[in-house]
């Protein structure tokens, strides 16, 4: 058994239970990179700072840089046994160097070290999940340019309401992922400000310069009070909750492409290589990808569940619990990207029926609106002109007609203001078109939609370094 760094003040050993039940290197290994980045800027401002000498701190900083790049390729296992991240890279440090290693620690403890490492964590981790938003996004974009035109009847009540377009439809989808990405640049805002220096939880006595460490790091400078610095978990929260809000929209998309993709539906066909098929039946074509990510919600919501739980009830500043946040967040961050991944496959393999979505549109009354609408126009107040739409729409039904298809002289039977052109506003393409508003279907409010989605897209990715 090592030796601990904290052994001083004890006379036993600790219970190899214990070691194991307290130990986080298991997770806490994924941090490495970000925990040699912290040290390295703590051990040049040290020596800045006078408080060790250059030489202690430029062999500290090139002991660091190798353990760095012996884990990186392979040539270094992690110690299972050892009790986190922070202390395996320190002993392995001091192994390597000797005494100067001892003097890493000097001014700082684990509790604000943790909390930058975490910090430096999530940083990375947005840039890449939001390579994954935009590439998703770019995706849907190519999906509804292909789809302009293609018209499918809109849903409220999952009952066939008013005509619409594909384009459209997978327009209000990139719309939630854009909001996505935002959310995730206000939560890099939010904590852009270095722990490091509040060392246990009251600051050190040592004369340490927080403000160039936390320049070294590329905070926009400390936080500003010590105990907040290692007791606030507010940003693994934030960014869970902007990883279960994004699984939000992926599910429901999910529920969308697996109903679109049955029999009844028929309005897409899922690519082989993104369905599977069943032990039993042999006709089978299942959506397991839509399924699953519709199910990681689930988890994804546990994740940000556990973490409001753990924090909810701990007296300021750290307290063990809060070693419980890693798993969850990166859990939930894990989760996220691989359904990301799964459904950019999907969608880009997806074919569209656009048969299929027409004649679901035509054949719903999907239009009776503009119907409607038209009385209203010919001078028929609008509670009027529902009430005899409503009327034509029974009579149709019983005869097993569309409203296309009923003869003017019945239109007549019904109200006198029907004329010939009521034939022509009632057609899908013109009540697609005529919605030219912001926000509507029309092909051309939504190809500059789409348009303008790309470019904010490029903006994104551009400030993803
Ligand atoms: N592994 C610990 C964690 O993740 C590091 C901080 C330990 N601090 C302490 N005072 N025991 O929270």
């Amino acid at each position: 058994m090592n030796k601990k760094m904290w052994s001083g003040r004890f006379s036993s050993e600790t219970d190899a239970g214990v070691d194991s039940f307290n130990s986080s290197i298991a997770f806490d290994s994924r941090m490495y990179k970000q925990d040699i980045r912290g040290s390295i800027a703590h051990a040049s401002m040290l020596a800045d700072s006078g408080i060790i000498s250059r030489f202690d701190s430029d062999s500290i900083i090139t002991g660091l840089k190798q353990i760095e790049s012996d884990l990186d390729e392979g040539r270094l296992d992690f110690d299972p046994d050892a009790e986190d991240i922070h202390m395996f890279i320190e002993s392995q440090l001091t192994s390597r160097i000797g005494q100067a290693g001892k003097k890493l620690h000097t001014g700082r403890s684990r509790n604000d070290q943790v909390a930058l490492d975490m910090k430096l964590y999530l940083r990375d981790d947005i840039e890449e999940m939001k390579r994954y938003l935009v590439g998703f996004c770019r995706t849907l974009l190519h999906l509804a340019q292909a789809n302009i035109e293609t018209v499918m009847p809109g849903y409220t009540h999952l009952q066939r309401a008013q005509p619409i377009t594909f384009a459209h439809h997978l327009m209000a989808y990139v719309q939630m992922f854009q909001r996505d990405l935002s959310r995730l640049e206000d939560c890099l805002r939010r904590m852009d400000t270095s722990p490091l220096g509040a060392g246990a939880l009251a600051g050190t006595t040592y004369p340490l310069n927080r403000e160039s460490t936390a320049k070294a790091l590329g905070f926009s400078g400390p936080v500003l009070n010590s105990l907040d610095a290692v007791s606030d978990r507010d940003h693994v929260i934030e960014y869970t909750s902007d990883m279960a809000i994004i699984m939000v929209h992926i599910s429901r998309l999910s529920e969308e492409v697996i109903l679109w993709s049955t029999t009844e539906f028929g309005f897409v066909d899922l690519d082989d290589a993104f369905s599977t098929g069943s032990s039993i039946m042999p006709q089978k074509k299942n959506p397991d990808v839509a399924e699953l990510s519709r199910g990681k919600s689930g988890r994804v919501f546990g994740d940000l569940m556990a973490l409001l739980t753990i924090m909810k009830g701990l007296p300021l500043a750290y307290n063990k619990d809060m070693q419980e946040d890693k798993e969850s967040v990166l859990d939930a961050s894990d989760t996220v990207k691989s359904c990301l991944g799964a459904f950019t496959g999907m969608i880009k393999t997806l074919k569209v029926n656009k048969t299929a979505m027409a004649s679901a549109a035509a054949g719903g009354f999907t239009n009776a609106t503009d119907l409607a609408d038209y009385f209203v126009r010919k001078g028929l107040p609008f509670r009027d002109a529902h009430e005899v739409s409503g009327k034509l729409v029974a009579y149709c039904i019983s005869k097993g007609l569309t409203l296309e298809q009923l003869p003017l002289d019945v239109y007549r039977e019904f109200s006198d203001l029907a004329e010939d052109d009521l034939y022509d506003a009632i057609g899908l393409m013109k009540c697609v078109n005529d919605r030219d508003l912001t926000g509507g279907p029309a092909f051309e409010v939504v190809r500059k939609l789409i348009k303008e989605s790309y470019v904010e897209l490029e903006r994104y990715s551009s400030s993803v370094v």
